[in-house]
């Protein structure tokens, strides 16, 4: 099963809505609540970046027996060092951005630690691109 929403740069308005609704539908569907926190951190953060530093885009997640997997891909201007934007603290949101709470340079550091596996792609001048893995709880005695 496939969730998938649009993203508007610089709507606030919305901004989060999409995340919360993946939240609330996985839930819904019987997934656990720990599983459910972190895949809604991971795609809120996503959500978040596409609104404070792209044009637009979309989030979403495929739901599998064994595990979860959150995707974003924007229309933006790509990030160019991926590694420097990995780095707690590092950001480049504006200044109007970061009076409003944002801009702490937390967001990709924070989908890193929630998720079991992250991958970033992007094309400067072009967009970014990431996949991030949570995998479901096992359970007891299989
Ligand atoms: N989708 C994106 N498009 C372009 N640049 C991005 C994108 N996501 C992240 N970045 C770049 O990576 C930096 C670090 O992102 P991160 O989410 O960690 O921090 P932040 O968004 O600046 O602040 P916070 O998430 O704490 O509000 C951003 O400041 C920006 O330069
Ligand atoms: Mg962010």
């Amino acid at each position: 099963m496939r969730l998938e929403f649009p993203v508007a740069g610089r709507d606030f308005q919305a901004a989060g809505g999409a995340a919360q609704k993946i939240k609330r539908t996985l839930r819904q569907i019987g997934i656990d609540a720990e599983t459910a926190r972190r895949v809604g951190i991971v795609a809120y953060e996503a959500e978040m970046n596409i609104v404070i530093h792209a044009f637009s885009g979309k989030v979403g997640v495929d739901i599998l027996p064994e595990r979860i997997n959150v995707f974003a891909y924007d229309q933006g201007p790509g990030i160019a060092d991926i590694d420097l934007a990995m780095q707690v603290g590092y950001s480049t949101a504006p200044e109007d951005i970061k009076e409003m709470g944002f801009g702490a340079g937390l967001g990709l550091p924070n989908m890193k630690r929630y998720s079991d596996n992250l991958v970033i792609e992007s094309e400067v001048g072009c967009g970014t691109s990431i996949r991030a893995v949570i995998n479901l709880p096992t359970k007891e005695g299989s």
